[in-house]
């Protein structure tokens, strides 16, 4: 059986698609599972611990539920759009600058250990991506699924053009032929409780 476990009932309904019958939709903040001690036998969390305002809260919870000798992996990444964001809502600049204070090895390697897991390996990895136009690529923040998107969807629409603006000049670099030739840098933590 596969629990998908978000904040967003979206992004959870979204999933649903994607993945096999048994897979069940657990509205839940990753930082208080709503899940039993020593549950599940392995816990992926892609691309989430980065936006939790606790990071270390969260990854102490990945390893409660998980049974001994269970795996978690993590995921965590960070872009243009949370820097352009982050000028434009500087009240919300440290939650949103949370993905940049994760951006290192040994910060995530020490968070690991922290709360508890053993056999502990963090590396860097860098994936190619080519989306078809900038206008794809912001039609997925359009659609508002995941939280940066949210925060940009609070703002007044003028804001909202700029912000567009400045992330396709952040992009700009990437461009090649009309098309997004982007290289994103993740780190990948994994431990065994
Ligand atoms: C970039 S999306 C990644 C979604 C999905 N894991 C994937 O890889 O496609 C980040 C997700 O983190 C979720 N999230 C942010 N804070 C959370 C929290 N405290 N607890 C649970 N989920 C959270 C958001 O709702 C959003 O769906």
């Amino acid at each position: 059986m596969v629990i998908g476990a978000d904040i967003s009932a979206a992004m959870l309904g979204a999933a649903r698609d994607r993945l096999p019958r048994s897979y069940r939709a657990i509205v839940t903040d990753g930082q208080a599972l709503a899940f039993q001690d020593a549950s599940f036998d392995a816990v992926v969390s892609q691309l989430g611990l980065m936006f939790f305002p606790d990071p270390a809260r969260g990854l102490a919870e990945f390893r409660r539920v998980l049974r001994h000798g269970g795996c978690a992996a993590v995921c965590v990444m960070w872009g243009v759009l949370a820097e352009t964001l982050s000028r434009h809502l500087p009240e919300q600049r440290e939650a949103l600058h949370f993905s940049f204070s994760l951006a290192q090895c040994p910060r995530l390697e020490a968070m690991l250990g922290a709360a508890g897991f053993r056999e502990v390996k963090v590396t860097r990895e860098t994936r190619y991506g080519i989306v078809e136009s900038f206008d794809e690529y912001w039609a997925a923040i359009e659609a508002g699924a995941g939280q940066l998107p949210l925060i940009y969807l609070s703002l007044p629409e003028q804001e909202r053009r700029a912000v567009r603006e400045e992330v396709r000049a952040g992009l700009s670099p990437f461009e090649k032929n009309g098309r997004l030739e982007m290289s994103v840098e993740m780190l990948i933590g994994a431990g065994r409780a």
